[in-house]
């Protein structure tokens, strides 16, 4: 059995206007934000597909399904924080995290140690071992029109001696 599992994570949601906008549990300032059965944090959700995946053990959508009156509004920290429970329980250590965000607007990177931090605290990693990045769409694309935002995420997991 490998000693090390990486993990692939991706999501999307639509903008609106006048909803919040949470990303990796930071609140954005912006006059629009994300639609969602959850509080649609599409970078949290990224990555807890990202850790879900690396340990085999399905996706967001089969532990915490949006059809679950359990999960409307949920706070996507923690479903994160769950699912890292649970990819614990699976025998695996949080190696390190990096991700994007797809977004034309607005600027996000004055809040870039803010998420980093949420994130890392929420998963019980060094700040240094989680990294968010951000790009636009350059105008081309839904996201680039400002129809919605995306987030992607790799993760690296040891296995426990
Ligand atoms: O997409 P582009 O390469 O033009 O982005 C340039 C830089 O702008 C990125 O490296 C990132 O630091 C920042 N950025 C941001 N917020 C966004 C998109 C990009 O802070 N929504
Ligand atoms: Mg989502």
């Amino acid at each position: 059995m490998s000693e090390y599992r990486t993990g692939l994570g991706w999501d999307v949601h639509r903008t609106a206007a006048g909803l919040p906008m949470l990303i990796g549990g930071v609140r954005i300032q912006c006059e629009f934000g994300f639609e969602g059965h959850s509080d649609a944090d599409v970078l949290a959700h990224a990555i807890t597909d990202a850790v879900l995946g690396a340990a085999c053990l399905g996706d967001i959508g089969m532990h915490f399904p949006d059809t679950d009156a359990r999960w409307k509004g949920a706070d996507s920290l923690q479903l994160l924080a769950a699912a890292v429970e649970l990819m614990r329980g699976a025998g695996f250590d949080l190696v390190n995290v990096d991700s994007t965000v797809i977004l034309e607007k607005p600027k996000l990177k004055d809040y870039r140690l803010r998420i980093r931090e949420q994130l890392a605290e929420c998963m019980g990693i060094e700040l240094d071992c989680m990294s968010v990045k951000f790009k636009t769409a350059e105008k081309v694309g839904p996201v680039g029109e400002g129809r919605s935002g995306e987030a992607q995420a790799v993760v690296l997991l040891k296995r426990r001696c």
